[in-house]
C-alpha cells in the first residue's frame, strides 16, 4: 500500500477501506508518513468528505492507535460531557461539579483552545497551582475521593489526534465533520466512560455553522458511540452567541463560580442546567425533571460549588480563589469598548470575538507561546439589547496596552448594530438521543 495511491484515491472521490485508513494512521503516528502527505489527505477529505463507514473506520484507528484508560479502578457510574468548542464556553468548569454532587462520577479529560475557540485546561491552569497533569494513579484517586477530577490528555491516549489535531489547526481542515467526530469520538472512546453527552455548538462561534450540520455532526457522533457499546445523548446548542458574559480563561472561572453560587447570567445557567440534567439522565438518575430539580437543588444548597472546591485542592490549587474570586490575579489594564451608532445589536460574529480575546493573549498564536490568564472580555451588552451611540458594550482586559487596537477593531467589526431587534434565538434546538 502507498499514501500516494490513499491520497490520489480521497482525492478523486472514491471511498477508503477500513485497511487504507488504519494504514495511514499507523504510519502518520509512526512517523512513517510525513506531515506533506497527512495534511494533503485532510484537505482530500474537507472537500471529499468520508461516508459513515470510513467516519467509524477513522474514528476506531485513532482510539486505537494508543493506551485505553481502565476506569475499572472508580467505584459507580462514569459520565463524561464533550463539547465541540465556542466562545465563552465555561459548561465543564460548573457541569462536572453538579454532577459529582450528585453522586455521578466524572472522570473528564478536557482539551486546550483550538482555533477561535477556549480549552477547559488551559481555564483550569488559571486557578494558582492547579494541576492538570496528574498521573493515571492519581487522577483515579481523585476521582474516587471527590467525584470529579478534569485533567489533560495523556500523551499515549489517542496520539493520533494529538498530531492531527495541530497539523488540522495550521492547514485550515478543521472545521470538516469526519475529521471532528474523528477527532472528538477517538478519545471518548479510548477513555472507559459508561455514558457520554455531547455539547454539539452550532452559529457563528462554532465549527459547524448551521443547525442542519451540527444536528448532523451529532447524529454520526451517537451513532458511533452507541456501536462502541456507549450510552450517548447530544444536545444541539447556540454558540451563534458566546455563553455568559466572560471570554477569556481567569474571566470565565469567575463565571463559572457565580454560577455555582446561583449568581450566573441566564443563558449560560440554562444551559449548564439543561447539560447536567441531561448527563444524570443519561446515568439512570431518575427522570429529565427529576434530574433538573437534582441540578437546581445542588446549586441552591452550595453542595456543586463545596465540589468544585474540594477538585481545586485535590488537584494542588489554591482553592481559596473558588471562595474568594477576587483573588485571581487581575489584568492590569482595561479598555470600555463603546457602540459606534444607536439601535439593536442584531448579530454578532462569535468567531469574531474569540479571536479579539485571543489578540488580548488569551490564546496561542503558536503551540509553544504562554497565555496571559488574565486577559478577555467582558460583554456589557448582548445580541438583542438595545444601545445609544457611545455606550460601552464590552470591556477588554490586557497586561500589554499595545494589544486594545486590534482587539478593538476585530470585536467592533464582529458586532452589528441595525435598527430592527431581531428575533429571539434558541438556547437549545434538538435532543439527538
Ligand atoms: N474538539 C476536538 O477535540 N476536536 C475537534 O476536531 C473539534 C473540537
Amino acid at each position: 500500500m502507498r499514501m500516494y495511491d490513499i491520497i490520489k484515491k480521497k482525492r478523486d472521490g472514491a471511498s477508503l477501506t477500513e485497511g487504507e485508513i488504519q494504514f495511514f494512521i499507523d504510519g502518520y503516528v509512526k512517523g512513517e508518513i510525513p506531515d506533506y502527505q497527512a495534511a494533503a489527505f485532510l484537505m482530500a477529505v474537507y472537500y471529499k468528505g468520508m461516508d459513515l463507514d470510513e467516519t467509524r473506520a477513522l474514528t476506531f484507528a485513532v482510539r486505537d492507535s494508543g493506551v485505553k484508560l481502565d476506569f475499572s479502578g472508580v467505584d459507580g457510574i462514569r459520565v463524561d460531557k464533550h463539547s465541540t468548542g465556542g466562545v465563552g464556553d465555561k459548561t465543564s468548569l460548573v457541569v462536572a461539579p453538579i454532577v459529582a454532587s450528585l453522586g455521578v462520577k466524572v472522570a473528564k479529560m478536557s482539551g486546550r483552545g483550538l482555533g477561535h475557540t477556549g480549552g477547559t485546561i488551559d481555564k483550569l491552569e488559571s486557578i494558582p497551582g492547579f494541576k492538570t497533569d496528574l498521573s493515571e494513579e492519581e487522577f483515579l484517586k481523585v476521582v474516587n475521593k471527590v467525584g470529579v477530577a478534569i485533567v489533560g490528555q495523556s500523551h499515549e491516549l489517542a496520539p493520533a489526534d494529538k498530531k492531527l489535531y495541530a497539523l488540522r489547526d495550521v492547514t485550515a481542515t478543521v472545521d470538516c465533520l469526519p475529521l471532528i467526530v474523528s477527532s472528538i469520538m477517538g478519545k471518548k472512546l479510548a477513555a472507559d466512560d459508561d455514558c457520554i453527552v455531547l455539547d454539539v455548538k452550532t452559529g457563528s462561534g462554532a465549527f459547524a455553522k448551521t443547525v442542519e450540520e451540527s444536528t448532523t455532526l451529532a447524529k454520526v457522533m451517537v451513532d458511533i458511540g452507541k456501536s462502541a457499546g456507549k450510552k450517548m445523548l447530544a444536545l444541539i446548542t447556540d454558540m451563534d452567541r458566546p455563553l455568559g458574559l466572560n471570554i477569556g480563561n481567569s474571566l470565565e472561572v469567575i463565571e463559572a463560580i457565580e454560577t455555582l453560587k446561583g449568581n450566573g447570567p441566564e443563558d449560560f445557567t440554562k444551559v449548564c442546567v439543561i447539560l447536567a440534567s441531561n448527563m444524570l439522565y443519561l446515568a439512570g438518575k431518575g427522570s429529565l425533571t427529576e434530574c433538573e430539580d437534582m441540578v437546581n437543588d445542588a446549586i441552591k444548597n452550595g453542595t456543586a460549588l463545596k465540589t468544585l472546591g474540594d477538585m481545586v485542592e485535590a488537584q494542588h490549587g489554591d482553592s481559596a480563589v473558588i471562595y474568594n474570586p477576587d483573588l485571581f490575579p487581575k489584568a492590569q489594564f482595561s479598555y470600555e469598548v463603546k457602540a459606534e451608532k444607536s439601535g439593536y445589536i442584531t448579530r454578532v460574529n462569535t468567531e469574531g470575538y474569540g479571536t479579539a480575546s485571543l489578540l488580548l493573549g488569551a490564546g496561542r498564536n503558536t503551540k509553544e507561546e504562554s497565555i496571559d490568564y488574565s486577559a478577555g472580555i467582558t460583554l456589557i451588552k448582548k445580541t438583542g439589547d438595545k444601545v445609544q451611540a457611545g455606550d460601552v458594550i464590552a470591556i477588554l482586559y490586557a497586561n500589554d496596552q499595545a494589544r486594545f487596537a486590534s482587539a478593538t477593531a476585530k470585536f467592533i467589526s464582529s458586532t452589528i448594530i441595525d435598527d430592527e431587534k431581531p428575533a429571539e434565538r434558541p438556547l437549545i434546538f434538538e435532543r439527538v438521543e
